[in-house]
């Protein structure tokens, strides 16, 4: 489970507070396809990363699994979110002057990974996502799908149960978006719990198991795909 109790998030406490979250109760099954279906402004970027160990809140607990992570300290988090997180965010944060290997490898080269078994295992992430043809080209002369792709293998590479995206076809036209998301949907039948913040309706409903919806910072519906509407 991934659990967010009693979740109060301020921003701007001393100046122009913002109250995204108050008192927020949050609960999802790993393991899962799972999309947060928002317009914009509503907290969903907030959300995922205060469930990534990027942001704190102000008030209440998270629960990953057993790991309470608002009891970590500096360090602990850091390693948690090397080893438990892979995060996949709109605009491709990529080193433009390195090469689709390089890039791929950063995750393991903070892990402290030796360079043959990063290589190896980047070679299987990029094998995954159909980019072993452009292994070593710069990053740079690639194409926006492909950059994205690039950015999943470097999410993946790690092993990481937890795959966050933030709006991650935002930058892409519609065809690349989809293979996209087709590429999230197999992570998470391979196992791996898959969050998906998103505010195309649509993708959410096609790919997901569950949509939540959130507005104004509160969760206001439920949706099991498959199934009849929860609205709880
Ligand atoms: N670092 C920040 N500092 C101040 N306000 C922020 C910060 N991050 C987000 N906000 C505010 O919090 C609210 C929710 O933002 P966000 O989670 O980014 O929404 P969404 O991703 O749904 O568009 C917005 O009003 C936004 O302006
Ligand atoms: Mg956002």
């Amino acid at each position: 489970m991934i659990k967010l109790e009693n979740v109060s998030k301020i921003f701007n406490k001393k100046s122009n507070p913002i109250v995204v979250f108050d008192n927020l109760n949050f609960e999802i099954e790993m393991n899962k396809f799972i999309s947060i279906l928002g317009r914009s402004g509503s907290g969903k970027s907030t959300l995922l990363n205060l469930i990534g160990g990027i942001e704190n809140p102000d008030k209440g607990n998270i629960y990953i699994g057993n790991n309470n992570i608002t009891k970590l300290n500096r360090d602990s988090l850091a390693k948690f979110r090397n080893e438990e997180i892979g995060y996949i965010f709109q605009k491709f944060i990529l080193e433009p002057s390195l090469s689709v290997i390089d890039n791929v490898v950063i995750p393991l080269v903070i892990r402290g990974v030796d360079k043959k078994e990063r290589e190896k295992k980047a070679k299987e992430v990029l094998m995954f996502l159909n980019l072993e043809d452009r292994i070593n080209e710069k990053v740079c002369n690639l194409s926006g799908g492909e950059q994205q792709r690039v950015c999943i293998a470097r999410a993946l590479i790690g092993d990481a149960n937890i795959i966050l995206a933030d709006e991650p076809t935002g930058n892409l036209d519609y065809e690349r978006g989809q293979e996209v998301l087709k590429y999230l949907k197999k992570i998470s039948l391979d196992g791996k719990s898959v969050i998906l913040v998103t505010h195309n309706k649509d993708d959410a409903y096609k790919y997901s198991d569950y949509v939540y919806e959130i507005n104004d910072g509160k969760i206001i519906n439920r949706t099991k795909i498959g199934d009849e509407n929860e609205n709880s």
